[in-house]
């Protein structure tokens, strides 16, 4: 076997590819499977499901989700899975469906038919109509399971009546409602329970669930211990609360559509159930010593009648007698305790088994499907498995017969169907042989010769009838049948069985031998209720209690006895069946791994036991026989095609021939492989695993080419994108930056525009400007300011003298630079009319005045005295004198200056008088007795003068040394008109000699004196001012020192 096929799954998912195939190899690969959690496993297309006894998590929404999305064989195998298939057959393919769910008590069929509700509901139709419907059918469950399921010692929670339900669904696959069958609820429980096991659920809800007020109006106590139907023993079950199961009942029952007043009516009646039972029978005698019997406590009774409207003593009479009617007459006989005790709990079994199938009634009104459109089925059986208890008896053997009704229908639908099909497919196939109940079923519900129709006809038949006649009359037909045994057969073939007791008969079921035992069949299959019971209960004001038992209207009683509870069940079997056979069947095998409910055991004696009588192995052979694979040439070209170039990636031709190309390909050998008309089928597992193996890697490659590809795409796209995005980005960008720019130099243009154009037109308009005009008047009042200053001056004009400076003040300051220059240029232009008036000896007279303030000014003191004085220059009247005037010599030109001055001696200091004429050429000195003139000296002689500063008239003529005059000495003379006579002296020697004539102003200076030098000193005597008095005296031979006064 290819084990890297197995690494990803636990066993085979599929026994079919099971090898080697045998019970051991099944079994082991079940129980491998089961240790793993993985507690499904297919046969084709059947589940066979291993019951986990714990919660796994491999159910809910996603797990919904996931298998909703996937094909049968692409997941693991799941009931979702098949849920599935047999959903979307009958939505897509308009196929009814039916879920045939079978196995032992407390194999999960329960669970497994709830979970398939489940899933079809999670994936059937939305919207508010749909999902209310989908609510009741879901919530039918609580109610039936409380009603119906009980605590056994196989399964707490164990259903005690078969149920089949149609879920009834439109066009669309969307759920209308539904149909609920139930079959023989399991009634005796009511009455008595086995050690260890409970009563039905409902009674223990009711007495933890019901809250004080409610308990009190059913007249119940809460200790369910008061109450003889309830097993004393086993009050709680691990794991199941009562009290909120009840409250859950309740909501289940509001959602289902059940009114409170019948909720509160189906209580009632329940209790009224609990009540019975603890009704006490006692011995009474009558009169003809017969004995009879009553009722110990009437409370008891008496609260029954209160709590369902009932006369308590009708209700005594009708438990503790009973009346014979005949054509002619009415005979009342007593009852014996033994007997009313039998009548009270026939009752107690009548009405709970009633009330179960209103309820059920009741329901189905709910969840009937009203329209009249066409409608799709999908059929969930939920039933009771095989029975093989230590004491069989009437139960066990219908539930048995049923069980064989269904392995027909099993072996009709599945294993005959798996012939047929070779047969339609056209392929040459040898038969193999499997073991077909049908003689068994025959054996039992032959409609002459079946074990029910003698029941039937013992119940029927007049005079003593027994169970043991019953059992003769078996013995007596079916000493010869194979799968028929007992006592008698087997004394008759010399069999020696010490496990048959006498009482007993023994079937040969498919699944095994179950020896039954037949006390009580007669009376079970008669059901018979006592008249005076039913028209009893009749008469209750109760509306459901009373609508229980129709047949106790005295108006409708017919004395034809009602159809026996064997032929009742033939009868829904039978209806059932034909339910089936219309229908496409998925199968669910419920196995139970152990007798403990207890999770991760895995008994394989129990398991084969099962897997034997569910016939697991012969399923898994018979589709094997022939080949272990079969797939429509679609679906098998669609998941292998991948494995050949020639229908990858595309093929166009038929499907068969597309099979037959990859087949070729893969070089499959012909034994291996076999064309149907429809379907191609495979031999050997190791094929098919050799097939899938080849796609694992075939995917593997796909994948990573289509990863290749796809990445490869994606980055593409993605590049693309972003290329596109980024050209996208910076054209918007650019063009915005653009736009930006030319926005800004725009503004910016129209700014200096706007600022140029303003500046132009400010500019022309500047003039109209207010600030304009006030420059403008500025300009003209400073102007008539002006020419109003200049005109007043005008008029004001001081004198032309020279000598007035005066001048009129500015009138405003910033006139004073302009009125000075004006002052100014008035003063010079006086000056220049007065110096045009100046004859040319006043001119001259002026000059030598200037001349004078050159040389004197601020120098000698006597000089301001001087200025006023006109120089006369001749002072000894010499143009009168004409003797005078010889002095002058033969010289030309006129005298310049003639003055008589004081010569002082230089040796004693002494003065002399002395006339003294300036001409242009000479200074001329002579004595005032003489006219002839004595010292004549030559004007460029004269090397400088020297004066003082004082007032007086001394002055020094220093006569240059290399003259002739010169040997005489320096000249020191007292001048009247010392001013005069210098600045005459200077001009005539400037004249002459262009030299200007160095005048010293000095108080000490030395002359010469024959060949040496005197130092004079002047010194300002006391006197001051006044006269100019000049005394001069010698110091020694070489210092002559000068007084001024
Ligand atoms: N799939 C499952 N997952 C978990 N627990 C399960 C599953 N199936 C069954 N069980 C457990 O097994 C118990 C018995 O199951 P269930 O009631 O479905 O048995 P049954 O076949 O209906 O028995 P009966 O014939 O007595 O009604 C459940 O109460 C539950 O605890
Ligand atoms: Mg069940």
């Amino acid at each position: 076997m290819d084990m890297a096929f197995l690494e990803s799954s636990i066993g085979v998912e599929d026994l079919v590819l099971l090898e080697p195939l045998e019970e051991e190899s099944l079994l082991k690969n079940l129980q491998l499977r089961y240790e793993n959690k993985e507690i499904y496993t297919y046969i084709g297309n059947v589940l066979v499901s291993v019951n986990p006894y714990q919660e796994l998590s491999i159910y809910g929404p996603e797990f919904i989700a996931k298998y909703q999305d996937y094909t049968f064989y692409e997941l693991k195998p799941h009931i979702y899975a098949l849920a599935n298939v047999a959903y979307q057959s009958l939505r897509d393919q308009d196929r009814d469906q039916c879920i045939l769910i079978t196995g032992e008590s407390g194999a999960g069929k329960t669970e497994a038919s709830k979970l398939v509700m489940s899933y079809v509901a999670a994936v059937c139709g939305k919207g508010e109509q749909v999902n209310s419907v989908k609510e009741q059918l879901l919530q039918s469950n609580p109610v039936l399971e409380a009603f119906g399921n009980a605590k056994t010692i196989r399964n707490n929670n164990s259903s005690r009546f078969g149920k089949y339900m149609d879920i009834e669904f439109d066009f669309k696959g969307s759920p209308l409602g539904g149909d609920i069958t139930n079959y023989l609820l399991e009634k005796s429980r009511v009455v008595k329970q086995l050690e260890g096991e409970r009563n039905f659920h409902i009674f223990y809800q009711l007495l933890a669930g019901a809250d004080a007020q409610l308990l009190k109006a059913l007249k119940l106590e809460r200790d369910s211990s008061g109450y003889t139907y309830l097993n004393r023993e086993a009050p709680r079950v691990d794991g199941m609360d009562d009290a909120s199961n009840f409250k859950a009942l309740q909501s289940a029952m509001i959602v289902i559509g059940f009114s409170e007043e019948e909720f509160r009516q189906v209580l009632e009646v329940t209790a009224m159930v609990l009540k019975l039972g603890n009704v006490e029978l006692a011995d009474e005698f009558q009169a003809n010593g017969v004995p009879a019997s009553g009722i110990r406590d009437g409370r008891g009774v008496q609260e029954i009648g209160e709590l369902v409207g009932l006369n308590s003593v009708e209700l005594e009479r009708a438990l503790c007698s009973r009346t014979m009617e005949t054509a002619k007459e009415k005979v009342v006989t007593a009852l014996s305790v033994i007997q009313a005790q039998y009548a009270r709990d026939a009752l107690a079994k009548n009405i709970y088994s009633r009330l179960f199938n209103w309820i059920v009634t009741r329901i189905n009104e709910s969840i009937k499907v009203d329209t009249g459109e066409k409608k799709k089925v999908m059929g969930v059986l939920d039933i009771y498995g095989f029975e093989i208890l230590e004491d069989n008896s009437f139960e066990q053997f219908v539930i048995n017969y049923c069980n064989e009704k269904l392995q027909q229908v099993f072996i009709e639908l599945t294993l005959k169907e798996e012939q047929e099909e070779y047969k339609r497919e056209g392929i040459p196939w040898t038969k193999v042989d499997y073991f077909d109940n049908g003689i068994i079923c025959d054996l039992i519900e032959h409609n002459q010769r079946g074990i029910l129709a003698m029941l039937d006809e013992e119940c029927l038949r007049p005079g003593v009838v027994s169970d043991s006649t019953f059992l003769a009359k078996l013995n007596q037909l079916f000493s010869k049948h194979e799968h028929y045994e007992s006592k008698v057969t087997q004394n008759a073939q010399r069999q020696y069985d010490h496990s048959m007791g006498l009482r007993c008969f023994r079937i040969c079921h498919y699944a095994g031998k179950v020896t039954y035992n037949v006390n009580s069949f007669i009376d079970k299959n008669n059901d018979l209720l006592f008249r005076d019971l039913s028209q009893a209960m009749w008469k209750a004001r109760h509306p459901l209690l009373r609508s229980l038992f129709p047949e106790g209207d005295p108006k409708q009683a017919s004395l034809k006895r009602p159809p026996t509870a064997g032929a009742q069940f033939k009868s829904s079997v039978a209806i059932l069946m034909k339910n089936l056979y219309s229908k496409n069947p998925n199968y669910i095998r419920c196995i139970k791994p152990n007798e403990h409910q207890r999770r991760a055991q895995f008994s394989s004696e129990l398991v084969a036991v099962q897997a034997r009588y569910l016939g697991l192995l012969e399923n898994v052979r018979v589709r094997r026989a022939g080949y272990a694979y079969r797939q429509a040439y679609g679906a098998f070209l669609e998941r292998y095609r991948l494995l050949s170039r020639s229908t990858w990636p595309r093929w166009n031709g038929g499907e068969r021939e597309g099979v037959e190309k990859v087949l070729g390909d893969l070089s499959m050998s012909s034994e291996e492989r076999a064309f149907g008309k429809t379907k191609i089928f495979i031999r050997s597992p190791k094929a098919l695993f050799y097939l899938e193996e080849q796609r694992r890697l075939r995917l593997q490659q796909l994948a990573t080419l289509i990863q290749k590809m796809y990445r490869g795409w994606r980055c593409r796209i993605h590049y693309q994108l972003m290329r596109k995005s980024q050209i996208l980005i910076s054209s918007w960008f650019r063009g915005n930056m653009q736009r930006k720019r030319y926005e800004k130099m725009k503004a910016s243009a129209l700014l200096i525009q706007a600022f140029v154009r303003g500046w132009k037109a400010r500019k022309n308009y500047r003039k109209y400007f207010r600030s304009g005009a006030a420059l403008t008047l500025a300009n003209f009042i400073y102007r008539s300011i002006a020419q109003k200053f200049l005109l007043r001056l005008k008029d004001n004009l001081p004198s032309t003298s020279i000598l007035d400076k005066t001048w009129p003040a500015a009138p405003y300051k910033y006139f004073s630079t302009a009125n000075h220059e004006l002052q100014k240029l008035f003063y010079r232009w006086k000056c220049k009319k007065f110096r045009d008036r100046l004859s040319p000896k006043q001119v001259e007279t002026l000059r030598e005045k200037l001349c004078a303030s050159e040389l004197f000014k601020g120098k000698k003191a006597s000089y301001p005295q001087s200025v006023p004085i006109p120089f006369y220059g001749d002072y000894i009247g010499l143009q009168e004198s004409p003797k005078l005037q010889q002095l002058k010599g033969g010289e030309e030109g006129p005298v310049l200056v003639a003055e008589t001055v004081m010569k002082v001696n230089r040796g004693n200091g002494k003065t002399s008088s002395r006339i003294l004429l300036l001409t242009k050429g000479h200074v001329i000195i002579t004595d005032t007795k003489n006219s002839q003139p004595k010292t004549v000296i030559a004007l460029d002689s004269v090397a400088r003068v020297s004066v003082t500063s004082f007032k007086d008239g001394l002055f020094s003529l220093h006569l240059s040394e290399l003259s002739s005059v010169g040997s005489k000495g320096d000249f020191l003379l007292v001048s009247e008109h010392v001013v005069e006579l210098l600045t005459k002296m200077y001009r005539a020697v400037l004249d002459a000699t262009q030299r200007q004539l160095p005048v010293t102003v000095t108080e000490e200076f030395s002359v010469r004196f024959k060949e040496s030098s005197v130092a004079v000193k002047v010194i300002q005597g006391p006197g001051g001012g006044g006269k100019r008095k000049l005394s001069c005296k010698k110091k020694g031979s070489r210092c002559l020192e000068v007084t001024v006064q």
